[in-house]
């Protein structure tokens, strides 16, 4: 569990020296933090927060129903103090359980050599989106592919010879930075997801899938295949001489579990009667984050994520008992995170995974019964439990 900075007095989480670390100024303009290199893709027209932003992103008036996490002004203030910003280069326990505000390509200097054990990376895709104001405009494919080898060249002295790195992206994305991970890495496998939202198209099949890529730094690596396996119902149960072969009788059906494989359809894309859910244009579900985690990692391993956004990967790390790190260019998102961090302490289960398995969807009746068995029932998630 991370040290405390979901208290009223949220600064006990900082190092001691705080002049290495300071909190990033609200009205600041974000395009102080900007190098170079990354300031000529991402065009920062605002300062933050924007009040018109924050309006939208409160949703004030919205439906009892809807649990989307999102932060009131007051909160705003209070969780930016939990962020640091890096003016000067940091010691791995300086960075451990921390949020840090600004842009990558500035930190990536002040960060230390080889201290990651497992590195998330779900960077801007090769679309045009706007990120709480944060314009990334989409790029040729030269220049995208540039703009990626850039990052990867920034993050390999932070990694552990035996580090593994997953990276995320959309199919046309995942053609642009194969062939960078295939230069740095030993890339192993493709895993494909369903993204089960999406809009349909009329000359097109619609896009329904993202990937998300498996290198790893060495052939000397940590993959716990027992931590991530899916647990499904039996739909043809085959005995050998009255016994069940490989699947066990439970008392509300017969269930195996599997080895996972690189096609996941047991996911649920945050939506807005999820916990979990916040107004952040590209949140990843918690499930899909927790099986890298528990796969590629082993309990206190440190969790780095350069692109955080609302926070996903250091709330599975937190949940799971890994250290993490996270860095984001957005302060809102940062205290989205923070939020979901704290939230995290009262609420430890992770939606669609429980009693040490992944359920497939829309099995929560199953899940829970599972759960009071084991007795550790976690009602945390809500109704909607997918
Ligand atoms: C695909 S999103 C990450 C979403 C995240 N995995 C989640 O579940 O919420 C990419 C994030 O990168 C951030 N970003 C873009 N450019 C950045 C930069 N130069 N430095 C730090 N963060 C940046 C954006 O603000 C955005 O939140």
């Amino acid at each position: 569990m991370s040290p405390d900075a979901c208290s009223d007095t949220a600064t006990s989480a900082r190092p001691t020296d705080t002049s290495i670390l300071t909190t990033p100024s609200w009205g600041k303009p974000l395009s102080a933090w900007q190098s170079q290199s990354c300031g000529n893709y991402i065009v920062t027209p605002t300062t933050h927060p924007n009040p018109a932003m924050v309006a939208r992103n409160s949703m004030s008036g919205r439906s009892p129903r809807n649990r989307t996490l999102t932060c009131t002004p007051k909160e705003l203030v209070e969780l930016s103090e939990t962020v640091l910003r890096i003016e000067k280069a940091v010691d791995r326990q300086d960075i451990d359980f921390q949020l840090i505000g600004g842009d990558f390509f500035e930190i990536a200097a002040y960060l230390p050599n080889q201290f990651v054990d497992l590195l998330i990376l779900d960077p801007p895709y090769n679309l045009t989106k706007n990120y709480n104001g944060n314009l990334f405009r989409r790029l040729d494919k030269d220049s995208y592919t540039a703009w990626f080898q850039r990052v990867i060249e920034l993050l390999i002295p932070m990694m552990k010879p035996s580090a593994t790195v997953y990276v995320c992206a959309d199919w046309r994305t995942s053609t642009l930075v194969l062939p960078v991970l295939e230069e740095r890495f030993f890339v192993r496998n493709r895993i494909t997801w369903e993204r089960e939202k999406g809009r349909g198209a009329k000359r097109n099949w619609k896009n329904n899938t993202e990937d998300i890529w498996f290198c790893t730094n060495s052939e000397d690596y940590h993959f716990d295949v027992d931590a991530v396996k899916l647990k499904r119902k039996v739909l043809a149960p085959y005995r050998v001489k009255g016994e069940p072969k490989d699947w066990q009788q439970e008392v509300d059906g017969n269930y195996r579990l599997t080895h996972p494989s690189n096609i996941w359809t047991d996911l649920t894309v945050p939506f807005w009667s999820m916990p979990e859910n916040t107004p952040h244009p590209a949140q990843k579900p918690e499930k899909l984050f927790a099986k890298l985690v528990l796969a590629s990692s082993k309990e206190n391993d440190f969790v780095f994520d350069p692109f955080l956004g609302s926070g996903t990967s250091a709330v599975v790390a937190e949940k799971l008992g890994r250290k993490w790190c996270g860095v984001d260019i957005n302060s809102e998102y940062l205290c989205w995170a923070r939020k979901r961090i704290c939230a995290a302490r009262n609420a430890p289960g992770i939606q669609g995974y429980g009693a040490g398995v992944f359920w497939e969807r829309n099995s929560f009746p199953q899940q829970r019964k599972a759960s009071i068995v084991e007795g550790q029932e976690d009602t945390s998630q809500g109704a909607l439990f997918k």
